[in-house]
C-alpha cells in the first residue's frame, strides 16, 4: 500500500486522535501496528503478549493489534510511532536501519551461523543494547521475534549467484539489503512489503528473498514456485514504543510490559519452528513449490566483502564484533 501525502495526514489525524486512549476506568489502551495476516506467527505471538501484558498489569493496560498493515505500511507506521500518532509498531531489523543503524549489524549476510547463536544475540547484552540504541530518536525496542533463515524465491531455481544476473530481485528498503543483492550480481528493487505480491504477478520484479512464510501467508507461492535455500540472512522482526507512549507508563507497568515482550519472544521461538515445518509442507504439497538445495559457499563468498566493511564501520563495528564473539563454531 503506498498512501499519498494527503491520506498520510488524515491517517495520522484519525490514529493520533485513537491513540494511547484512557478510558472512564482509567485503562491504558495501546495500538499496535503491523504487515503480517491474523495467522501468521508473529501475529500469534504478540496476541500472547498482549494477554500477559493485561495479567500483569492487572488490566490497567490493553494492546490493540491492527494486522494486515491497515494503519500503513511499515515504514509508514514508524513515522506514525516517531510522530507520537502511533503507540507500537512490529517492523522488521531490515527496515529499522534506516531509523537506526545499530539494526544493520542484523543485515549483514551469513553473520550468524546457526539458530543457536542468532538467539543468544537476541537474549543476551548486545541484542538487548541494539534495542535500547535508538533512545532519544522517539522510538525503543522492546523485543525480537524470529524470522527464520530468509532465501531467494522466484519462477526459476536460483542455484548461484551467477543465476541472479538480469534478475531483479525485490528487498527490504535497507541499504544493507540493496547492496547484498549488487554483490551477489542481481539488481535490487526495495517495495513495501504489501506491494510484492502484485509485482511478482506483474513481472515488475523477478523474485524476491525471505522466509517460507511468504509464501504461505502472503500467498507469494501461487506465483513463485522455485524456494532456493541459500539462507543468506535471519534478519529478526522487531517490537518497537514510541518514547512519547513509553513515557506516560507507570514504571510497574514498564517492567509488566518487557516482561511480556522477552517471555513472547521464547513463545514464538517454538511457535515459529511448528509453524515453519507446516508452511514448509503446505507450499510443497498444496501449493507446488520445490524446495531447492543449493551450495552455499559461492554465495557465502560473494558477499564477504560486507562483513569486513561492516568491521570498519564505526556505527556497527562494535555490535558485529559482539556478535561473533557469540559464535561457538
Ligand atoms: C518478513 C517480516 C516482515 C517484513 C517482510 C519483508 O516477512 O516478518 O516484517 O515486512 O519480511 O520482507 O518486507
Amino acid at each position: 500500500m503506498r498512501l499519498n501525502k494527503k491520506t498520510l495526514s488524515t491517517l495520522m489525524a484519525c490514529v493520533a486522535a485513537a491513540s494511547i486512549s484512557f478510558t472512564a476506568s482509567a485503562t491504558t489502551i495501546l495500538k499496535l501496528s503491523h504487515n503480517q495476516d491474523r495467522n501468521h506467527p508473529v501475529h500469534k505471538s504478540m496476541q500472547y503478549m498482549a494477554e500477559k501484558v493485561k495479567e500483569y498489569t492487572h488490566g490497567e493496560v490493553k494492546i490493540r493489534i491492527y494486522p494486515n498493515g491497515q494503519l500503513g505500511t511499515q515504514r509508514e507506521s514508524m513515522e506514525l510511532l516517531q510522530n507520537g500518532a502511533l503507540d507500537i509498531a512490529k517492523s522488521n531489523a531490515s527496515e529499522l536501519e534506516s531509523f537506526e543503524p545499530a539494526y544493520g549489524a542484523f543485515n549483514i549476510p551469513y553473520i550468524f551461523h546457526d539458530r543457536d547463536h542468532f538467539y543468544r544475540v537476541l537474549t543476551g547484552q548486545v541484542g538487548d543494547d541494539i534495542l535500547n540504541a535508538s533512545k532519544g530518536k522517539g522510538f525503543i525496542g522492546l523485543t525480537y521475534y524470529d524470522g527464520g533463515a530468509r532465501s531467494f524465491y522466484a519462477k526459476k531455481p536460483i542455484k548461484s549467484p551467477a543465476d541472479l544476473k538480469g534478475m531483479k530481485i525485490r528487498v527490504q528498503p535497507s541499504p544493507t539489503a540493496v547492496n547484498m543483492i549488487k554483490l551477489m550480481g542481481g539488481s535490487p528493487t526495495p517495495l513495501a512489503y504489501g506491494e510484492l505480491y502484485t509485482a511478482l504477478q506483474q513481472g515488475v520484479v523477478d523474485g524476491a528473498e525471505n522466509n517460507e512464510t511468504a509464501l504461505t501467508n502472503s500467498r507469494h507461492g501461487e506465483v513463485a514456485k522455485f524456494f532456493s535455500m541459500d539462507e543468506h540472512t535471519m534478519i529478526p522482526d522487531v517490537l518497537v514504543i514510541s518514547e512519547e507512549s513509553w513515557n506516560k507508563l507507570t514504571p510497574d507497568q514498564q517492567v509488566a510490559i518487557r516482561k511480556a515482550a522477552k517471555e513472547s519472544m521464547l513463545y514464538h521461538k517454538d511457535l515459529w519452528t511448528k509453524m515453519i515445518a507446516e508452511a514448509q509442507e503446505k507450499a510443497k504439497t498444496a501449493m507446488g513449490v520445490s524446495f531447492v538445495k543449493v551450495e552455499k559457499q559461492p554465495f557465502i563468498d560473494a558477499v564477504k566483502p560486507m562483513h569486513d566493511e561492516a568491521l570498519s564501520n564505526q556505527a556497527i563495528a562494535k555490535y558485529v564484533k559482539e556478535i561473533d564473539a557469540l559464535a561457538t563454531n
